[in-house]
């Protein structure tokens, strides 16, 4: 890169009071067109509706004004076209953009800084850009969500074992587990929402930090924009990076909901488990062993977990301490922004086709169900008898025991086995030990009873088109 000079005509935005041109250290150091060129459709945007308003202020003649908005348009053309060219001197994308449109419209482009600053500039374009990156990621975590709700719908009633601390619990149906990597998604979407509201923020008109001195109607500026609010200070428009921060909580939390779906997904495709397969297209392969067949795009959505949070942490930790209203640290506010954004875009609609094109193992699920999965409903069978719960459970801990001192799952017990233990045990024992039984019993708002659980696909498919609505709002009247 040549070294640019800041008192050459058409250089940099700040070469005034300047009399030799920067280190190119410094310069490769200062730049930020590499990370910000990201923003030139959305900065073409904020500068047109800045020129509107500069004109609607009378600091603009209609003809200026319209000059300005041809050339505007006119490079938003040239980089929807990648026919924009920088120069070396463009140290950012506002700098590029205003440099250009002083090449195309001449003098007018003189006055398209007056009473703005980089610092509202700046600010006003990221978070155009965010509202629309938000609009994205809503539409592809949505249809996850959806593959979700397939997979549930196409696996009804199939057995499987719940699991807690990865020991086999009680029987569920798999619907269920689907569901519960529904609903981390449905609460994804909720916070998404919300942070859009104050994503949604005009910071356009604060200037360097004090407001602007050009009376701009900053009502009519948002309405132009499209912002649903305007910032109520100067200092914090400037300084605020929230939303950022917020929008990268809400990319890693999102990560962490991944990588437990992706942690489940890949257990469950294990030999030793058997329980799923993945189709060729969403796998691969190993370079030495022929017969490997890797859960690749579910090992990454784990992984990449790992860069999200990381994007979070790293911003919180550069904004913790700046002074000012803005503090050129602020500019290290896009780079993880726009990382989580990319990671996601990439990983999301790879975890929907993988769903979707996955093969379910029904008899292996239900080869895999311990008989001791049922001592709960043991327990409960000896509660119904008049047993109090917390000597069931112990008498069923003893039958448990023995069965595996005996080699003989409880399953295979005859009524006289079980009277051994206790006479509570009657001769319609067998009866607790049906896992679809077990399974109808949690018949409870929220629970696997395969009514229970069509209710919740009914109440999922009503949550794809409406994540803001309470799922099972609690009447006052009731
Ligand atoms: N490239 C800068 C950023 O992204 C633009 C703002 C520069 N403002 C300034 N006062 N130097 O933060």
């Amino acid at each position: 890169m040549s070294k640019p000079k800041p008192n050459d005509e058409g250089h940099t935005l700040w070469g005034g009071r300047f009399s030799s041109g920067p280190d190119p250290a410094f310069w490769a150091l200062n730049a930020s067109l590499h990370i910000d060129q990201r923003l030139a459709l959305h900065d073409v945007r904020g500068t047109a509706a800045w020129v509107r308003a500069l004109a609607r202020a009378g600091v603009l003649t209609p003809q200026e004004r319209d000059a300005l908005l041809a050339g505007l348009e006119r490079i938003a053309d040239e980089f929807r076209a990648g026919a924009f060219a920088f120069t070396a001197s463009d140290e950012d994308i506002h700098t590029a953009i205003e440099r250009r449109l002083k090449e195309l419209v001449g003098p007018p482009a003189l006055k398209v800084h007056t009473g703005r600053s980089r610092n509202d500039q700046v600010v006003t374009a990221f978070r155009l850009w965010l509202r629309d990156a938000i609009d994205a990621l809503d539409r592809l975590l949505r249809d996850l969500q959806a593959a979700l709700l397939e997979r549930a719908e196409a696996d009804f009633p199939h057995l499987m074992p719940g699991y807690t601390h990865l020991q086999q619990a009680q029987p569920i149906l798999l619907s269920h587990w689907w569901l519960a990597h529904f609903w981390p998604l449905h609460r994804d979407r909720q916070r998404l929402a919300q942070l859009r509201t104050r994503v949604d923020v005009l910071p356009l008109g604060s200037a360097a930090l004090a407001g602007t001195t050009v009376p701009i109607d900053r009502t009519a500026l948002a309405a132009d924009l499209g912002f649903r609010s305007l910032s109520p200070n100067s200092w914090d428009a400037v300084s605020n990076r929230d939303f950022a921060a917020e929008f990268l909580f809400w990319a890693a939390l999102l990560g962490v909901h991944l990588s437990r779906l992706a942690e489940g997904v890949i257990l469950f495709t294990t030999r030793e488990f058997g329980f799923f397969t993945l189709s060729d297209a969403f796998s691969s392969g190993s370079s030495l062993m022929p017969q490997k067949k890797n859960p690749d795009g579910f090992e990454l959505a784990r992984g990449k977990s790992g860069a999200l949070l990381a994007a979070l942490t790293g911003l919180l930790t550069t904004l913790k301490a700046l002074p000012s209203a803005y503090d050129k640290d602020l500019q290290e506010d896009k780079a993880p922004v726009f990382r989580a954004f990319d990671e996601l875009r990439a990983l999301l609609p790879v975890l929907a086709g993988s769903l979707r094109t996955l093969t379910v193992h029904p008899d292996r699920m239900q080869a895999a169900l311990d008989p001791d999965t049922l001592a709960t409903d043991l327990a409960d069978y000896l509660v119904e008898k008049g047993v109090p719960f917390r000597e069931a459970h112990h008498i069923v801990g003893q039958v448990v025991q023995r069965a595996a001192r005996l080699g003989r799952p409880i399953t295979q017990w005859a009524v006289e086995d079980f009277r051994a233990v206790h006479p509570a045990f009657g001769p319609d024992v067998h009866q607790a030990l049906d896992p679809q039984r077990a399974v109808a019993r949690r018949d409870v708002v929220g629970g696997t009873a395969p009514q229970r659980v069509q209710a919740q696909m009914a109440a999922a498919r009503q949550a794809l088109d409406d994540p803001l609505s309470l799922v099972h709002p609690i009447s006052q009247e009731d």
